[in-house]
């Protein structure tokens, strides 16, 4: 018996089956030279004045900071250490002759976000950055707390800032009828990170979140952003050297700005691109289970190492 029929039905249907998947193919390519090829920076100044970085002194926070100063936005510096906001702050105007606002806040409390409205009642703000993230030890879930993790902490800075953030500016930019969004995703959050679940967890909540104020918002000219980066050299990935799969985060941001209006969700650049693209195309298990190994590996090789929780009490 023939393995594939030979009736002519049997036949359309895969010659549709083929088709699909070649123009999936093509589509999936044109959109990848779109995204990450074709891209240029939006022309911020259309959408306001300002911009607001939260977490914005220091790793990829920071390079938002001065690629949008550069491009001529002023900015907005919110973050949690005083000093630093200042010196940033500082640094920014007087590198990029541009204005600069300083509101020194800690994103793992509630109440702050009156003070912050206070203070960004009276400027023009055209796109809000999102960023401000924490970390977890790469522990299993009832271990974060043993390693001296603080799991609301985690929850409310990751995930509660961007909600309360979004809710402070989103009407200002909707009066206006333009703005731009970009919510700090993670690699972690494109499919489930054993050893990683509470990050995990919340970054995944950024990228849904994030589509859904595209959806509901676009038509009244919003752009929100869902950038989804893997592993960036920063103080938090603990990675000091780029390279090709560990970008800087200078590199990552201002190719990710290129990508704004182009897609809902970005990897920022081509090398976290194809890695996000590997991670979707394959099953989620077999991902989850690398992913899990490598991770393993990692914690082996800091073991002796105090832990993020540890280094961030230490300062
Ligand atoms: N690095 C990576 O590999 C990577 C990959 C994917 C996604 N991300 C995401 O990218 C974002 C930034 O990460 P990063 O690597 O740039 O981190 P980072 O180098 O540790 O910088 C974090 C920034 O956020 C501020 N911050 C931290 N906790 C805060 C709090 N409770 N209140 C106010 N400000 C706070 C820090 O200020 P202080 O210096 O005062 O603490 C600093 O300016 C995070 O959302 C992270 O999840 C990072």
């Amino acid at each position: 018996m023939a393995l594939f029929p030979e009736c002519a039905c049997f036949q359309i249907f895969a010659q549709v089956v083929f088709a699909c998947i070649f123009l999936n193919f093509l589509w999936g390519c044109w959109n990848f030279i779109y995204v990450y090829f074709m891209g240029t920076y939006p022309d911020f100044h259309k959408y306001g004045k300002w911009s607001v970085v939260t977490g914005g002194t220091d790793g990829i926070g920071l390079a938002f900071v001065n690629k949008l100063a550069a491009l001529g936005q002023n900015i907005v510096v919110i973050s949690r250490n005083p000093e630093k906001v200042e010196k940033v702050a500082l640094e920014v105007s007087e590198k990029y002759k541009v204005k600069t606002k300083q509101i020194a806040v800690d994103f793992g409390h509630g109440d702050i976000y009156p003070k912050i409205a206070k203070e960004l009642e009276d400027i023009d703000v055209g796109t809000l950055v999102n960023n401000v993230g924490v970390a977890q030890d790469i522990v299993k879930f009832l271990k974060i707390v043993d390693h001296g993790g603080n799991l609301e902490n985690i929850l409310t800075v990751n995930a509660e800032s961007l909600v309360k953030m979004t809710r402070l500016i989103l009407p200002g930019m909707i009066k206006k009828r333009k703005g731009i969004v970009v919510n700090m995703g993670s690699g972690s959050g494109i499919c489930p990170t054993p050893l990683l679940s509470v990050y995990s967890s919340t970054k995944k909540f950024v990228d849904c979140f994030s589509k859904c104020m595209h959806s509901e918002y676009a038509d009244k000219g919003i752009i929100t952003l869902s950038f989804m980066p893997w592993f960036v050299a920063t103080k938090m990935s603990e990675i000091s050297q780029p390279n090709f799969l560990v970008p800087c985060p200078e590199h990552v941001v201002s190719s990710a700005l290129k990508t704004i209006g182009r897609c809902r969700r970005s990897y920022g650049c081509i090398s976290h691109f194809l890695q996000g693209k590997l991670c979707e195309d394959l099953p989620e298990s077999f991902v989850s289970w690398i992913l899990r190994h490598i991770l393993s590996r990692a914690r082996e090789h800091v073991r002796g190492k105090p832990t993020v929780s540890q280094a961030r009490s230490q300062q």
